[in-house]
């Protein structure tokens, strides 16, 4: 399969680009590798897909979110996460949907925060439940077969910059991260939230 990793050069990118190369063509993007897209932008989205070509999956790995207490946030913040985020994703979803070949998929990427909360993680608890929301009613009614699932995973052993944030949290390895995109990409499932730690 040809499948398109979005944000291939971050953390979770990398973990899934690693694992799903080994049984298929990966091609890597961001807005700074050699494939460059930037999903907060349609028509960037749009002129990726006509250069690559159409593809079997897509994969996001994107997504920031400001971490502030919840008194210290501004509707900006607010604004700014959800639009990075969710909106990214979902922008992503909707441009490239007619890019992705019958009976692909898409896998975009939530996190625990959707299901457990930490201080400071409020807009991430929100743009993560939106997204999971929006994969279980898109998943209905995409076209030609195509799948689409979330990815959402506890913080990473690499992520030691996180840790403090998470404590008592499962921290989940690379292998396990890159095992989780496969199985959204080689399985059967659609319209999931596939839960990592
Ligand atoms: N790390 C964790 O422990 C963890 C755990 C659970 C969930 N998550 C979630 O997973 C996602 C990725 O996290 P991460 O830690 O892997 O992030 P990361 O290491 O910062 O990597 C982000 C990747 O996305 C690319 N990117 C950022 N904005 C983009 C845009 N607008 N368009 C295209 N590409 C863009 C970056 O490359 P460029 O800068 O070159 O564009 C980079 O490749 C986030 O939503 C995060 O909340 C992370």
């Amino acid at each position: 399969m040809k499948v398109l990793v979005i944000g291939a050069s971050g953390r979770l990118g990398a973990a899934a680009a690693s694992a799903l190369s080994q049984h298929h063509e990966v091609i890597e993007a961001s807005r700074s590798g050699e494939v460059q897209v930037d999903l907060s932008d349609t028509a960037s989205i749009a002129s990726m897909f006509e250069r690559i070509g159409r593809v079997d999956a897509v994969i996001a790995c994107t997504g920031a979110v400001p971490f502030k207490p919840l008194a210290g946030l501004s509707p900006d913040d607010f604004r700014a996460g959800i639009n990075d985020k969710v909106l990214g994703q979902v922008n992503l979803v909707q441009t490239g949907t007619p890019y992705v070949n019958d009976g692909g998929s898409f896998t975009l990427t939530t996190g625990v925060l959707a299901r457990e909360p930490i201080v400071t993680g409020v807009v991430a608890s929100l743009a993560n439940g939106a997204l999971e929301s929006f994969v279980m009613a898109a998943a209905a009614e995409l076209p030609r077969g195509i799948r689409i699932n979330a990815v959402s995973p506890s913080v990473l052993e690499e992520a030691t910059d996180y840790h403090s944030y998470f404590p008592g949290f499962v921290r989940i390895s690379s292998e396990d991260a890159g095992q989780a995109y496969v199985k959204s990409v080689d399985g059967i499932q659609t319209g999931r939230v596939i839960p990592l730690g």
